[in-house]
């Protein structure tokens, strides 16, 4: 059973808040009926009419994307700046799960599964995010270790799990660096590496979890598999979050 605000929203033609009002406004009824209480709770086996229109259950999604640099990630944008939804073909209202910066490229995933979403940015969960970051200056131990015991950032420690120093151009007095973090706050990593002294001047997300890029060039994009979207679900069962 669940709420019939619920069962409207992910049916997929329209937002939870918005089928709130429907309900209010007498637009909807269950086997017949207009209901217009909020709390009802339906069953699939229950017919739903919004409008007049039966609704249907809207499949679940899953996608991977190779996000360009150029893109914001939302629906849309005040500033009509494009969005990672132009480059996915679908009719479902999918949604980014997380977030990466418009000039952040890398491993994006979208979804119309909010339990999904959840497993996958729930900070109990330690999902790994990996990254590729190209700094100003050459990172030093000293910065390493900061990274790795702490930064504070919005009032929350948040960590580098792993900093592994990639290349190093002494010339051009930059470097390559992967770092690996758990947490999911805006502007994270670019955030911590100024912090101890290191502009990023460009940022990957090489992989999310389990899925890496492997097969994706920049703005190309496939659907999760079946075992993928089982393995992600099987870390709420076990309570047990394994990376990679
Ligand atoms: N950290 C950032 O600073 N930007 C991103 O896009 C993702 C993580």
């Amino acid at each position: 059973m669940e709420r019939l605000q619920k069962a409207i929203a992910s049916s997929g033609i329209t937002s939870r808040r918005k089928a709130e009002d429907l309900i209010k406004n007498g637009k909807v009824k269950v086997n017949g009926h207009v209901i217009t209480e909020m709390g009802t709770k339906v069953s699939p086996k229950d017919i739903i009419e919004v409008d007049g229109n039966i609704i249907s259950k809207e499949e679940k999604e899953y996608y991977l994307l190779n996000k360009p640099r150029g893109y914001i990630t939302s629906s849309s944008d005040e500033k009509g700046r494009k969005t990672v939804m132009e480059l996915i073909s679908t009719k479902s209202r999918i949604y980014p799960v997380g977030r990466l910066d418009y000039d952040t490229t890398g491993a994006l995933l979208l979804t119309n599964d909010g339990t999904f979403a959840n497993i996958m940015t729930h900070p109990n969960h330690s999902i790994d995010k990996v990254y590729l970051a190209k700094l100003e200056g050459i990172l030093k131990k000293e910065a390493i270790d900061r990274l790795k015991k702490g930064i504070e950032l919005d009032g929350k420690t948040v960590k580098a799990t792993r900093v592994k120093l990639k290349k190093v151009d002494s010339e051009k007095e930059t470097c390559i660096v992967e770092i690996t973090i758990h947490e999911g706050i805006n502007h994270q990593v670019k955030r911590m590496f100024e912090k101890v002294g290191y502009p990023v001047s460009k940022l990957k997300r090489q992989r999310v979890g389990i899925f890496t890029l492997e097969g994706l060039n920049s703005g190309e994009y496939r659907k999760c598999t079946l075992k993928e979207v089982q393995i992600v679900y099987s870390y709420k069962e076990k309570k047990n979050y394994p990376n990679g």
